[in-house]
């Protein structure tokens, strides 16, 4: 329908902004996209050994996410934006994080604003996530790894968090599998041992 259209759209143009390209703009450091994995997230962010910059770019990311989500669910109903709409919008916030329309569709993994998605989807939805992954992370310390994991065991959560037959499962499941295929770089790199650890430096100390 045309409002969940509207929605739809508004939800990849908010998805687009890249916070790791903004906050870096903002703080006055390298563009992410130069230097470490070169992707625009979080995890890039702080190789460049600001850490403030790496939490600004991981909430702002994970925000986009969460509003969208909750914009929808709130004030799509009064426009007959059913929980299909919110479906909708909860994939539009992701891919446009992935494929932003204002960085010539070269976006980043959309971990951080995945997460963002699934609280708004659910509370305990985005806190089994958020655990898996920072379980994950605590015990083998790569971000890709825990990423994949935790949003791909999503549709798994979802099944018993999510009301029975919603089409928002079907959408945990398409962001899974989303994720996973943004990582597939880092998953090589996983398999032959070049994968960096959290926090290690894209350049080494000067
Ligand atoms: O959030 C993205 C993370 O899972 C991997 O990022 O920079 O190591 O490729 P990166």
């Amino acid at each position: 329908t045309p409002p969940d259209f509207f929605f739809t759209c508004a939800a990849y143009v908010l998805g687009s902004l890249s916070f790791a390209v903004i906050v870096s703009k903002l703080m006055g450091i390298e563009d992410p996209r130069s230097y470490g994995s070169k992707n625009p997230g979080a995890t890039n962010v702080l190789r460049s050994g600001n850490k403030a910059a790496a939490v600004l770019t991981l909430l702002g990311d994970a925000l986009k996410g969460l509003a969208a989500v909750l914009i929808a669910k709130m004030f799509g109903p009064q426009f007959g934006v059913d929980a299909a709409g919110v479906a909708w919008v909860a994939l539009a916030v992701v891919a446009g994080h992935m494929w932003p329309i204002f960085f010539n569709f070269k976006g980043g993994k959309g971990v951080a604003t995945a997460m963002g998605v699934m609280f708004g989807l659910n509370l305990l939805l985005g806190f089994a996530v958020v655990l898996t992954w920072l379980l994950v992370a605590f015990i083998w310390r790569y971000s890709s790894l825990a990423a994949m994991l935790s949003l791909g065991l999503s549709p798994l959560f979802g099944a018993f968090l999510l009301p029975r037959g919603t089409p928002q499962l079907g959408i945990t499941l398409v962001i899974g599998l989303l994720v996973f295929y943004r990582h597939r770089d880092n998953l090589i790199k996983l398999l032959t041992r070049q994968e960096k650890k959290i926090g290690e430096k894209a350049r080494a100390p000067a």
